[in-house]
């Protein structure tokens, strides 16, 4: 293997994170031998766009894999638990953006800002976190690391990027069924998507009355920065944006510090753009968070509910398909090549 200029695959590459990761590996000018481009038969005879060429779209087969050495999946969980161990068997390093392997014990959780570390115990596979896990976890670290957290309260606004291309899709044409006062039904999500949000499209869980999404930011944080018993709360809700993750925070502190003395925490720390401009009511926004590679973070205030003075309250919002996933597998691939 060399991952000195390593062949690369894209596993899922016509895919909404898919075509990030295309994008993300030529704007970071990622020094590859080769890219070869995978995903359904669906999409059997595509082509795509990197460094000037197009690209073909290969059917994913195990033996199309046996080149890479590293191959980058965004193919769903299914797929990841068909396909990874293969590529794995075959040489090949795997991050895998799906939920398929990311509470294993021995597959890394990695969030680059957080816990690179953890890359180097891989035995093949390497996990990306849930989209919400990265943002929050960028924006909780170094308080964490600071000052210790106790206990997080968080509510999501979370964008139709994070259910696929499809949904993005849904999202337009039910917001322009909606503005012609056409008749929309909904095929990819359960609920009316234009001018709607509506509770997380995961299953619940009938006993603890959480949903999928945030049992699994509860686990991947815990697992992220190393926080077992961190009490989290949250509730996950989708709202009609295209791909942007915001998230309300609420954090309780080891000890009281000022909001000053947190925001230079936070404008300290990498992957964080300060937005916080009380005089222009200027605070993190879904569409100055689109593109960007860093986590918006802002409305830094003390929480007045808690009369200990420890808990803080924040805002911020964060590319689902950059940061939440296809940027922090590029700049996981990143590390392994260091
Ligand atoms: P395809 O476009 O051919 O269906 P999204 O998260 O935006 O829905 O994208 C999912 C990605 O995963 C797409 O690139 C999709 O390819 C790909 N994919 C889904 N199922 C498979 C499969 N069984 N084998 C390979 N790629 C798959």
């Amino acid at each position: 293997m060399s991952l000195n200029h390593p062949s690369v695959a894209i596993v899922g590459a016509t895919g909404a994170v898919g075509t990030e990761l295309i994008a993300c590996l030529e704007q970071r000018d990622f020094p590859l031998r080769s890219l070869r481009l995978y995903a359904s038969q669906r999409s059997a005879g595509r082509s795509l766009m990197f460094r000037g060429d197009g690209l073909p779209v290969e059917v994913l087969t195990e033996d199309g894999l046996a080149g890479a050495d590293i191959a980058l999946f965004s193919a769903g969980s299914a797929t990841a638990r068909g396909f990874a161990p293969a590529a794995v068997g075959h040489g090949a390093v795997v991050v895998d953006n799906s939920s398929a392997f990311r509470m294993d014990a021995g597959v890394p959780l990695v969030v680059p800002e957080v816990n690179e570390g953890a890359i180097a115990s891989h035995r093949g596979i390497i996990a990306n976190p849930n989209c919400v896990a990265i943002i929050a976890a960028v924006a909780l670290w170094p308080l964490h690391r600071a000052v210790g957290i106790s206990r997080v309260i968080a509510a999501t606004y979370q964008a139709a990027s994070g259910a696929g291309a499809a949904a993005m899709a849904e999202l337009r044409n039910a917001t322009g069924a909606y503005l012609a006062g056409r008749a929309f039904a909904p095929t990819v999500l359960r609920h009316p998507y234009a001018f709607n949000l509506f509770s997380h499209d995961t299953a619940v869980d009938r006993d603890t009355g959480a949903n999928g999404e945030e049992t699994k930011v509860v686990q991947e944080l815990r697992k992220i920065m190393q926080a077992p018993n961190l009490p989290i709360g949250i509730t996950c809700i989708r709202v009609p944006v295209l791909r942007a993750h915001s998230i309300a925070l609420t954090v309780e502190l080891a000890r009281p510090i000022p909001p000053a003395a947190a925001r230079e925490i936070l404008a300290a720390a990498p992957g964080i753009r300060i937005v916080d401009d009380a005089e222009g009511n200027h605070y993190p926004m879904p569409n100055e968070a689109s593109g960007q590679g860093d986590v918006l973070v802002g409305r830094i205030r003390r929480d007045g509910s808690d009369p200990s003075g420890r808990s803080l309250a924040l805002f911020v919002a964060g590319d689902q398909l950059l940061k939440g996933a296809a940027l922090n597998a590029v700049q996981i691939a990143e590390r392994l090549i260091m």
